[in-house]
């Protein structure tokens, strides 16, 4: 990483509005811009650049940050390639050790692309050409007819195909070991992909990045795979992205297999991307987020495998803020290819319209699971099903799986919302794993309107404040601004003050690397609070100050009664803390 300093000169050098201005028409309105939001689809302006906070935010889908943020988002890159994009825009040499030189990476990435365009075009003309027919053969056997779109291959069954192909056309060998699609051992260069049925792997758009080869028949390994490259990253790409991108469909169906992006798009599903042999990440999620895709409903093999793979990308699809689904298909098709071959689009359809609430179909699996004829059984599923229940924002959607829930278990709607009670309350969240906490402290505290001002507002003054920081660390810790980032901050302006270092908030943002944490940060950071004297300040911290501490009073109040034995006095001084609590005003 590279020094904050550094950072921090490349953001301030790139003004935010002159970036985000060369992407998206902006139209000045006071202060901000405004614009449409290239982030969602939308018909009116709802996307802001704050030229004063350096900041960019949408009203309409919540994204924001500063300029890097924005260029991490834009251009899917990660912290370094956006800044380094940002230095290189204003000619600005980073530090040496650290940059390899920009150019030269651009360069780099244009040879690349190249040589994967031209062995596509070689591999697709290798399939059209006579020593393809085996493999026409095996395509329309499967019922492939969609060679065109995918620009399907085929590598032949030799050691320098691709690699006499690409030399001729002046490549250098370095850089065809770079592509991976050529191996090099003990001085002989070679063919990584021989005799296989080739799939090209598209970006977003439509350039080639990687292959995958399936071997025509039996044979190990069924499919193999480009390695990871500049231009090609697993846990970034979806297999059939350009196309699904084309279809402008809201709702994306997620599957495992080259060869079912294939069939289902054939079929007339062209809002399928496939995952290529690995876990769903967020930044398939940040991928998915381009193409304005809104809701996902997966369809992975029916094998423990696929379930397993299901049960993973759940959460991460919906931390992403999707709606999630999932299909149940009987066991006799072992995936969608092999659905659709056997019961054909019409049932497609009707299985996609059917699709499961992914907390039904979480549920559905729990029931499986567990021996429901007998108590023991019934009281662990109902135990497991209410922590899934307790992660349902919903309260509708809360409701009919909690009745679902009752109706396979047996056991009171009522005894369930006790349950999923219990497991939302603060005391529980605590004991519960870091992020798991995070997560549900946030959506707890996130609830309140007036916790999240005062936040917001006690946040945006200590930042460029560092001397109030000093004198508001004893009237409130990290912990009580109800976890994740706010408590991170808190605790980063605390170490400002002691440091007296003041920091604006696009340059706090840039403290995070991640695009979600930097989105959560600028909200956060984002408003404007009027601070010349002290008494925007004093509120807010009074706001944050007797609503956390009301609620933790609260509970020791509802702990003391629900214990049975009621210790009376306790409950009584419990009760005037709270009072008291009301007529408190600190003052810095
Ligand atoms: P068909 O058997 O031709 O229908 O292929 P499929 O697309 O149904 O493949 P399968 O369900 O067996 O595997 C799902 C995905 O996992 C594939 O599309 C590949 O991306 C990946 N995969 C499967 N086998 C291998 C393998 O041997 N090596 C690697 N690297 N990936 C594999
Ligand atoms: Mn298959």
């Amino acid at each position: 990483m590279y020094p904050r300093e550094i950072i921090e000169e490349v953001r301030s050098a790139n003004d935010i509005a002159d970036v985000i201005g060369s992407y998206v028409p902006l139209k000045k309105r006071g202060g901000s811009y405004f614009g449409l939001c290239p982030f969602h689809n939308e018909k009116t302006p709802s996307f802001s650049v704050l030229s004063d906070r350096q900041m960019y935010h949408c009203f309409g889908c919540g994204a924001g940050g500063n300029v890097i943020s924005f260029i991490m988002q834009i251009e899917n890159y990660d912290f370094i390639d956006a800044l380094k994009y940002l230095a290189d825009r204003v000619h600005f040499m980073l530090p040496a050790k650290q940059n390899p030189g920009y150019d030269k990476q651009l360069r780099e990435r244009d040879i690349l692309r190249k040589i994967h365009k031209d062995a596509a075009y070689f591999y697709c003309n290798c399939l059209s050409s006579e020593e393809g027919f085996a493999v026409q053969q095996y395509l329309s056997n499967r019922g492939i007819v969609l060679r065109k779109r995918f620009g399907l291959g085929y590598s032949r069954d030799k050691w320098d195909g691709v690699y006499k192909e690409l030399t001729s056309k002046g490549y250098k060998r370095e850089d065809l070991l770079k592509s991976g699609l050529i191996i090099k051992n003990k001085e002989r260069y070679y063919d990584r992909f021989r005799n296989r049925l080739m799939f090209p792997i598209m970006d977003i758009d439509a350039h080639v990045v990687g292959f995958g080869g399936r071997v025509l028949g039996e044979g190990e390994p069924k499919y193999l795979n480009s390695p990871e490259t500049k231009l090609f990253n697993k846990s970034r790409q979806l297999y059939g992205i350009h196309a699904a991108r084309k279809a402008r469909i809201k709702e994306i169906i997620l599957v495992e297999g080259y060869m079912d992006v294939l069939s289902l798009h054939q079929a007339g599903f062209p809002q399928t991307v496939g995952v290529l042999g690995t876990a769903l990440t967020p930044e398939h999620s940040r991928l998915l987020k381009k193409i304005n895709c809104e809701s996902v409903i997966i369809f992975f093999d029916r094998d423990a495998a696929g379930i397993k793979a299901t049960l993973r990308a759940i959460p991460v699809l919906l931390e992403a803020g999707f709606k999630v689904k999932c299909l149940q298909v009987t066991e006799d098709v072992k995936d969608p290819d092999e659905y659709l071959q056997k019961y054909g689009n019409l049932h497609f359809k009707a299985l996609l319209e059917n699709a499961l609430s992914n907390y039904v179909f979480r549920i559905n699996l729990l029931a499986d699971e567990h021996d429901l004829k007998n108590t023991e059984g019934r009281i662990s599923f109902t135990q497991e099903a209410a922590v899934i229940i307790a992660g349902i924002e919903n309260a509708i959607e809360a409701e009919v799986i909690v009745m679902e829930t009752s109706a396979l278990s047996g056991i009171s709607a009522e005894a369930i919302y006790k349950e999923v009670e219990k497991l939302r309350s603060p005391l529980y969240t605590n004991m519960q794993a870091p992020r798991d906490r995070r997560l549900a402290q946030r959506r707890n505290v996130n609830g309140e309107k007036g916790v999240t001002d005062a936040r917001k507002g006690i946040l945006s003054i200590l930042f460029e404040n560092p001397l109030i920081a000093l004198k508001i660390k004893e009237y409130l810790s990290p912990e009580e601004m109800g976890g994740g980032l706010a408590a991170e901050l808190l605790d980063i302006a605390y170490k400002n003050g002691e440091n007296n270092i003041s920091q604006s908030p696009a340059n706090v943002i840039t403290l995070f690397e991640t695009i979600e944490e930097q989105k959560e940060a600028a909200e956060l950071l984002r408003e404007n609070f009027i601070y010349d004297n002290k008494t925007a300040l004093e509120k807010a911290l009074n706001e944050m100050w007797r609503i956390t501490k009301k609620a933790a009073l609260n509970e020791s109040l509802a702990k003391t009664e629900e214990s049975g034995e009621i210790d009376l006095r306790r409950v009584q001084n419990l009760g005037m803390a709270i009072r008291d609590l009301e007529k408190t005003y600190i003052t810095v």
